[in-house]
């Protein structure tokens, strides 16, 4: 797990978010007028694995399970890019109240096994949390992210390096300070459940959301302040011990994550962790807007990926 750890985090590299649900990919092909079917999301995600140098940006792939099962991660392993799997099996309703709790721990053990001989060297479970005047409650962080760090150590057990990410959804009206509270308490809620499971923090990942105002709010905050937001909550809840934190794009533009990402590494002073991405909004819309299911189209869906690629990486040097 050291290994794979080591090869994820590296400087100026980050993580490419495939993971997409079926039903999030149907959604995001939709816009495109385009119809999701198990040859057109391989089509479409060859385009993007097979584009040229992507070795140099991206260390690792989360990937789907259809995608696993198309040998997908074998164009990712011959260019030494490292191959992971989404486990979560999504969100159910909890306890009949709005909030939505991840599910998938029955089958887990089972599956990262098959996983693990398929070459998957780390795996992914996200967890939902939306900010209201009422939520999240006590209840559901306690069993959100119970399940969370039960994935973690059964993820741990199997050889798996866990990617645990706790998502504060960007929707709503609330404050940038009200989001980096809520990342705060969520984070040390998870380090807590993690302590207790007895998880290895040095070979485990964070991926987080970044601080940011909700849309309904009607701000728009300045790079430097979701970085400064970010950051105190980082450093309020994240133990030393962890390698690194991946931050998610959450629905900001790709220009919009790739600036609050280069000010949240400028800004991060002797933090003890590895900061930088694991988008897949901010990394694909742009290329597969290009590419729209076309053959004709897939050079230069690859070039705009390729460029994406280039900036987002530079920005997790800081140096935009
Ligand atoms: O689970 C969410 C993905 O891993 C990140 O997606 O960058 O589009 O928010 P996003």
């Amino acid at each position: 797990m050291q290994e794979t750890v080591q090869k994820l985090l590296v400087e100026g590299k980050g993580l490419l978010a495939a993971d997409e649900s079926t039903k999030t990919i149907s959604n995001r092909f939709e816009t495109l007028g385009l119809t999701s079917t198990p040859e057109l999301n391989k089509k479409y995600r060859e385009m993007l694995f097979t584009t040229q140098g992507i070795e140099n940006y991206i260390s690792g792939v989360i990937l789907f399970d259809e995608s696993v099962r198309q040998d997908l991660h074998k164009i990712l392993e011959s260019k030494g890019v490292v191959p992971g799997i989404k486990v979560d099996e999504g969100l159910e309703s909890f306890n009949n109240t709005p909030e939505q709790i991840t599910k998938g721990l029955e089958t887990l053990d089972i599956r990262l096994k098959e996983y693990a001989e398929m070459g998957m060297r780390f795996a992914k479970w996200r967890g939902v949390f939306k900010i209201t005047d009422m939520y999240p409650s006590k209840d559901f962080y306690d069993e959100n992210l119970g399940r969370m760090a039960k994935y973690a150590k059964i993820a741990q057990e199997n050889g798996i390096v866990p990617i645990v990410e706790p998502e504060v959804l960007l929707e709503g009206n609330h404050t940038t300070t009200r989001c980096s509270e809520t990342l705060d308490s969520t984070l040390k809620i998870l380090f807590e459940k993690l302590n207790s499971e007895g998880v290895d923090l040095k070979n485990l990942i964070v991926k987080t959301s970044m601080a940011l105002p909700g849309p309904d709010s009607g701000v728009k905050a300045l790079p430097l302040e979701v970085a400064n937001a970010t950051l105190r909550a980082l450093k309020r809840s994240v133990p030393p011990e962890v390698p690194g934190v991946v931050f998610l794009s959450g629905g900001q533009t790709p220009d919009e994550a790739t600036s609050n990402l280069n000010e949240i590494v400028k800004l991060k002073g002797d933090s003890p962790w590895v900061l930088t991405f694991s988008f897949s909004r901010a990394l694909q819309n742009e290329a597969m807007e290009t590419w729209t299911g076309k053959d004709e189209n897939t050079a230069k869906a690859q070039q705009v990926f390729i460029k994406r690629l280039e900036t987002v990486s530079k920005a997790a040097k800081g140096e935009l």
